[in-house]
């Protein structure tokens, strides 16, 4: 199946410092979402088989990185399209010496699909994925029946969807979609108080700063 793509396409250039840590800590850090597919070896990438987590759209990465620290005993694959933020999330990998924290660059969802075996990851993080707030784009949104259903499928029994949005609208649609998926559970009644273990991200400043509320939701595959 082929879908239509999820991101904008992009805007902003790769700085020296970000270029830097692209080019020396790829080999060491990187997974390329490329054909031939290859299964994601967990084992050699992070050189142990801990509870997997995947963040799709990790953005600059700021947040990926004080979520990974913070819970060593977990490993953190973040993917995203823009190579700046991957060149920043690994100069803070190396700066703080995160053993649990991988980068993958490209669509998500090729890597979901593609190289990730189903029941493989302990949660999946979509933390403020673009909002296409005009009707006609709304196709393009991440968060969908089709969508949620791979991502749960790559889910272990027991694992958890987190998804965050600062739209209300879109909030609307993340929950009207997960309620309707009949493998999901709902942590919680409705929306979900702000998780404490989630750290500010790039974009929710930028909607609080904008004066709009804060949507997390949390579904765990039944
Ligand atoms: C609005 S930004 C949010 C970034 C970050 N999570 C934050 O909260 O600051 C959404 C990010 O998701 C990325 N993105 C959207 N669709 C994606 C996909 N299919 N695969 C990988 N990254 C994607 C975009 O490139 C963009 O950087």
């Amino acid at each position: 199946m082929t879908r239509i793509t999820t991101f904008y396409p992009r805007r902003g250039r790769v700085s020296g410092r970000h270029e830097d840590a692209l080019t020396r800590l790829w080999p060491r850090y990187g997974v390329d979402i490329a054909q031939p597919w290859t299964p994601l070896d967990q084992q050699s990438l992070f050189g142990r088989r801990a509870p997997l987590v995947l963040e799709i759209g990790s953005g600059m990465g700021d947040a990926t990185a004080a979520m990974a620290a913070a819970d060593p005993a977990r490993d953190y694959l973040a993917v995203e399209v823009f190579p700046p933020g991957l060149g920043n999330l690994l100069a803070v990998v190396e700066e703080q010496d995160l053993p649990n924290v991988r980068v993958a660059q490209g669509d998500a969802l090729h890597l979901v699909r593609h190289m990730l075996a189903e029941g493989s990851l302990d949660a999946v993080h979509v933390y403020f994925p673009d909002p296409w707030p005009k009707a006609r784009h709304h196709k393009r949104r991440l968060i969908q029946p089709d969508t949620v259903a791979l991502l749960r499928s790559r889910l272990a029994v027991g694992g958890v969807l987190h998804c965050a949005t600062d739209w209300a609208d879109y909030a609307e649609q993340m929950a009207e979609v997960l309620d309707a998926d009949e493998h999901l559970v709902n942590l919680y009644d409705g929306y979900a108080p702000r998780p404490g273990h989630r750290p500010l991200t790039k974009f929710e400043q930028r909607g609080i700063a904008a004066g709009r509320q804060i949507f997390d939701l949390l579904y765990r595959r039944g």
